[in-house]
């Protein structure tokens, strides 16, 4: 065997962030592709499966062990096994694949099997990957020569005494006299034992095996059955297989190739096969069918969903994914839909199925299996839910599809591996992509499938089909070609508020209140206390402030705080604006905090600059934690700043127009005339004249604007003046206030330009204030016509 170079790099990557964005542990190859993943359901120890490798990982993902399994001398044509018989194909290094990897908890070892040599299988020590043994010397030890590294699926079933059984179903690629695509095989203590992997019963008429028929492939050669998912539920073993749809591949005039999916049952305790039921399943949405199976896992919903599907809440379900329609099981569409199945309704229809077939109603119905009608015998007898067969009216098929309950559809990055688990309540479902995306949904009911988050993981590399929890369920290990990804089920603290913490659906995380953070409720000090963790969007804490708006002329003044769903706050708050101000707030015995609004001089460091008005957070900090735990917008308003007479009685705070001092203020006292108050915007000095006043051509005349309000000059002041534009240059003219509702320019002076038959406009009305004179209006049109 050649010496490989082994250079498997472990490092941090920046998950490309569509949800989070905090660096997730990686392990990374570049010399081979990885196929298989396993974690250990106690130490939590990873196990990696891969072309010419198995890895042993620890759960962080550093790599402890690396174990080199091929290239190795092989021909797929030379039948096994190799070392009995003698090939007359030219042997040369091969790649082994790893297709199947387990843990064998009862012996302390995995099982890791491999394409080369038609599929034999390694036992490998789980401490250190040291090889206990490779057995190869008889038939029974070659599994499958198929070389897709993901048709095969195990299941191991402990029995107390004697030795543990290995379920396995793989495709065989039409080798289908050499291997059985289904079979129950012994999974001895000792990795010498002649008896490895031998079936568990075999006589001259019945084994543990399911083999498929020549007839079959002669029909129909492409004909083979892929694994997808193995589980143990109860007393049974169910295996879930994508398979040629036998009847509508052999409608199809175009001669294309359809396939289905099957669940499959058995007792585990059923030596005999006896007990072996198919049915179709898949699941439809909006009239569209999903019959390609991609993955499933195995789950028990959280209380929510069990009590939506009206079953307890340690019932077994099976969240599975499809996708759309029925070929094109090579590269399947992206259009794919997660579904549910409960494992009583399945075994619900498998039970009446039986129950038919026993009281003699219609055929056995498994056309690849069976080749011909071989009808049901009337046995009258009783059948239970745990019936595992007789000798005669076995092995059966459905006669219809299995319906899953459709929880959501995906039309884009095509999800391809699902696993699950409860978290409280609620059902936590985690979907790998194609696109190398995690998607996280919480399903509380059939109706109520929440997509919450995205994460990209390994951007345009799919997710492989296993996917799996550490044991603590803190974490979730996604597989794509060349890394492993350690994901943390949850990253609560990516969400900065409580309402984005809460609204955002995420079924881990709360608003630890006064940490300020969003958390699981077990990182949270004070979760305990009441009001110390909010669950829902409507506890998180609100906050009054009143008055919630100062003049920056006001500093001092005593603000009364009001809060609701706050825990206790004993120990102390303050009160800070910005970083600017911090004081220690008074707690009434209503509850309310008591607060000053800032000096003078932090009010010129907060506001200055910032205009009219300016609006501050008005924090909270909490002395227990130290930490701001809650805040509430407040406006300190500068009237000074606003320098018309409209924009200062329109705003929303009490700002009040001086029209002598042409001066905004808060403090109408300051205005120089009582008269002179103006506090709202009837009130205000207003020019209404518009549009063109025809003025003769050549002939002088005065011009009276319209308007109201108009302040009379008062001693000192100037009289009103307008301004003129004639030819591009700007005269001013005397004006003439009649009275408060009309002001009258005068006529241009003999010499101008307007007096001789020249275009003038009149731009703008000059009015009185304490020193010269200000815009009352601008540009209002008035004319003198050429000639
Ligand atoms: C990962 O775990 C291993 C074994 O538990 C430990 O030796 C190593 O320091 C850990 N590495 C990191 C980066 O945490
Ligand atoms: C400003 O504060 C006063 C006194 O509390 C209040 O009546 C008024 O509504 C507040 N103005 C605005 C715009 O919030
Ligand atoms: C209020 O506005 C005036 C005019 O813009 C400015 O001169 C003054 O500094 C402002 N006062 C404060 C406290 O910001
Ligand atoms: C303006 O001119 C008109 C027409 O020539 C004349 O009747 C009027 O008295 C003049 N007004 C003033 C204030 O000079
Ligand atoms: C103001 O003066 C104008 C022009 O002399 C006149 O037409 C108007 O009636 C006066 N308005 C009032 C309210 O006296």
């Amino acid at each position: 065997m050649p010496t490989v170079c082994l250079l498997p790099l472990l490092f941090f990557t920046i998950g490309g962030c569509l949800g989070s964005s905090r660096p997730f542990r990686t392990f990374v190859v570049t010399d081979t592709t990885l196929t298989h993943l396993t974690v250990h359901r106690v130490t939590g120890e990873v196990f990696v499966g891969a072309v010419n490798r198995v890895f042993k990982l620890a759960p962080n993902l550093t790599e402890l062990r690396a174990h080199v399994t091929g290239p190795v001398e092989d021909n797929s044509r030379c039948y096994p096994p190799p070392s009995m018989r003698v090939c007359s194909h030219r042997l040369v290094p091969v790649d082994n694949v790893n297709k199947l990897l387990l843990i064998d908890y009862a012996a302390r070892r995995l099982v890791a099997c491999g394409s080369i040599w038609q599929g034999i299988c390694q036992f490998l020590r789980l401490d250190d990957l040291f090889k206990l043994g490779e057995p190869h010397h008889r038939k029974e030890h070659y599994l499958s020569g198929a070389q897709e590294p993901d048709s095969m699926a195990g299941v191991i079933v402990e029995q107390g005494q004697g030795p543990s059984k290995l379920f396995v179903g793989t495709a065989v690629d039409g080798k289908s006299e050499y291997f059985p695509t289904l079979s129950s095989r012994k999974l001895i203590d000792d990795e010498d034992s002649a008896d490895m992997f031998s079936l568990v019963y075999q006589d001259e008429f019945v084994s543990s095996q399911i083999k498929i028929p020549s007839d079959t492939l002669s029909l129909y050669p492409a004909f083979d059955i892929y694994y997808i998912y193995g589980f143990v539920s109860a007393s049974f073993v169910y295996f879930l297989t994508l398979q040629l749809d036998t009847q509508q591949t052999l409608l199809d005039t175009a001669g294309e190739k359809f396939f289905t999916s099957k669940i499959v049952r058995m007792c585990s305790g059923d030596s005999e096969f006896y007990s072996y039921v198919e049915f179709p399943i898949g699941c439809s949405w909006h009239g569209v069918e999903y019959r390609l199976v991609q993955s499933a896992h195995l789950a028990k919903p959280g209380q929510l969903l069990a009590q939506a599907l009206g079953v307890p809440a340690d019932e077994d379900v099976l969240f599975t994914i499809f996708s759309q329609g029925q070929k094109n099981r090579a590269s399947p569409p992206r259009q794919t839909i997660l579904c549910l199945f409960t494992l009583s309704n399945i075994n619900a229809h498998i039970r009446q199925r039986i129950q038919s077939c026993y009281r003699g109603e219609g055929t056995l119905a498994l056309p690849w299996l069976l080749n011909k009608e071989l009808p049901c015998i009337n046995t009258p007898m009783q059948i239970n839910g745990n019936f595992c067969g007789l000798v005669l009216n076995q092995p059966l098929g459905g006669l219809h599809v299995i319906e899953g309950l459709p929880l959501l559809a995906d039309s884009t990055d095509g999800m391809a591996s699902v696993a699950a688990y409860t978290y409280h309540q609620h059902s936590v479902v985690f979907i790998g992509t194609r696109s190398g995306n995690l998607k996280k949904v919480r399903v509380d009911g059939s109706q109520d499938a929440q997509l919450y988050e995205t994460v990209s993981v390994v951007e345009g590399s799919p997710i492989l089909r296993d996917l799996l929890f550490s044991p603590d369920h803190q974490h979730i290990y996604l597989l794509s070609e060349k890394q492993v990804s350690q994901l943390p089920v949850e990253t609560c603290e990516q969400y900065l508020s409580c309402a984005a913490c809460l609204g955002s659906g995420d079924p881990h995380c709360g608003w630890c209140v006064l940490q300020h953070r969003c958390c699981r409720e077990g990182a949270c000090s004070g979760a305990s206390a009441p009001h110390g963790f909010a669950e829902e969007l409507n506890k998180c804490v609100q906050v009054r402030v009143r008055p919630n708006n100062v003049s920056v002329t006001s500093p001092g003044v005593q603000l009364t705080i009001a809060m609701r769903n706050v825990p206790d706050l004993s120990a102390g708050v303050s009160c800070s604006f910005e970083e600017v101000t911090k004081s220690e707030a008074i707690l009434l015995p209503s509850g309310e905090l008591r607060c000053p609004s800032p000096s003078l001089q932090e009010l010129q460091t907060l506001t200055r600059g910032h205009g009219a008005t300016h609006t501050v957070q008005l924090q909270l900090l909490s002395m227990e934690t130290g930490v701001r735990f809650a805040g509430v917008d407040f406006v300190f308003y500068n009237c000074s700043a606003l320098q018309s007479c409209m924009s200062c009685v329109g705003s929303p705070y009490p700002c009040h127009w001086c029209k002598y001092r042409h001066v905004c203020t808060s403090h109408p006292h300051e205005c120089s005339f009582q008269e002179g108050r103006v506090h709202s915007p009837e009130g205000c000095p207003e020019i209404l004249s518009r549009g063109d006043l025809l003025i003769p051509v050549g002939v002088m005349q005065p011009l009276t604007l319209r308007a109201k309000n108009l302040p009379q000059p008062q001693s000192g002041q100037k009289n009103y003046e307008c301004v003129v534009r004639v030819q591009g240059r700007q005269h001013r003219v005397p004006a003439v206030r009649f009275n408060s509702s009309s002001v009258q320019c005068q006529n241009a002076s003999e010499g101008s330009p307007a007096a001789h038959g020249h275009f003038a406009l009149c731009t703008r009305v000059l009015g009185p204030r304490s020193s010269g004179l200000i815009p009352m209006r601008s540009a209002s049109q008035a004319r003198v016509h050429p000639p």
